[in-house]
């Protein structure tokens, strides 16, 4: 069998299209225009490079992107000043700090610090107890697209079995209680493995559905695939390669080669979840812009 490969660029590119003629609509309706104020400490080459897309992305739309870099040393207090004065600016809906912090930044206190409301990356403890419940809430990015490309790559996820691997607050966490809600695109059983999990493959061979997201290559390997499984690679991970001009390659936590001669389908890395994250993340700001209209 050989895998079909799931277009996450082609399922962005329809989305996009369609928030950007929303987006339009809102601002001749409204006057408003969807504002996303994103804040970079320090120079994290992988930080540089997902800001900048995100930047690019938002001008795309037709949003408004404000771009704060500060140093890495510029420490806690910096940092929550700059969140507090985007938390108060009616022209930003949208308030994503970049994560990792650098050493020496407390990522809770800064992510509690983002009003509710701006918080369109979904992370703050009022978003994730809603979701948590089930009430209406800004959904995670990342795990919001996996959703999104399943949908998109007709995988069926109602009474199937899937193995997330991965605990993170980010992906691992949020994407398992979304695979498990009740309701279209979800109701799966969900199994969480990570490294504490030993014998994965035991794990992952019982799948219908594997969700890689536990940042290290290779971690899925074709021999621990149960044949037709679907598998959602969200690993992005540099590996040192002289060949390339730029000195390394991305390969994603699934070795794709072995991986997509046992599995039905699978997602590409580069070109499968990533750019469905920046499109979630346009989708919620567009939402919360939206949401302030109808406030105002
Ligand atoms: N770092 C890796 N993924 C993300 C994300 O979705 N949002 C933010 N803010 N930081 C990240």
């Amino acid at each position: 069998m050989q895998a079909k490969t799931i277009d996450g660029k082609a399922l962005s590119a329809r989305i996009r299209a369609e928030i950007a003629e929303k987006t339009e609509k809102l601002f001749n309706e409204t006057g408003i225009r969807p504002g996303l104020g994103v804040i970079l400490v320090g120079e994290n080459p992988a930080s540089v490079s997902y800001v900048t897309a995100k930047e690019k992305a938002c001008a795309e739309s037709g949003m408004v992107s404000r771009d704060i870099r500060l140093p890495a040393d510029a420490g806690q207090d910096a940092l929550t000043a700059e969140i507090r004065k985007l938390n108060a600016d009616p022209s930003i809906h949208g308030i994503l700090v970049q994560l990792p912090l650098p050493q020496g930044y407390d990522e809770r206190a800064t992510i509690a610090a983002i009003a509710p409301e701006k918080d369109v990356d979904g992370f703050t403890p009022v978003n994730a107890g809603k979701m948590l419940i089930g009430e209406d809430c800004f959904l995670p990015c990342t795990p919001h697209g996996i959703i999104k490309l399943l949908e998109f790559a007709g995988v069926e996820t109602q009474g199937r079995h899937a193995v997330v691997v991965g605990r993170s607050n980010i992906v691992g966490k949020p994407v398992a209680l979304l695979l498990a809600r009740k309701g279209k695109n979800a109701n799966a059983t969900v199994t969480i493995c990570h490294t504490g999990t030993p014998d994965l493959a035991r794990f992952t061979r019982e799948a219908d559905i594997v969700i890689a997201a536990a940042g290290r290559p290779k971690t899925i390997t074709g021999d621990m695939l149960k044949p037709g499984a679907a598998v959602v690679d969200v690993g992005v991970n540099r590996i040192p390669d002289a060949t390339r001009q730029r000195g390394w390659r991305l390969e994603g936590d699934c070795d794709f080669e072995s991986c997509s001669k046992t599995a039905s389908c699978i997602t590409p890395v580069p070109g499968g979840v990533g750019p469905m994250t920046i499109t979630m993340l346009l989708w919620n700001t567009l939402e919360s812009a939206a949401r302030a209209a109808r406030r105002a």
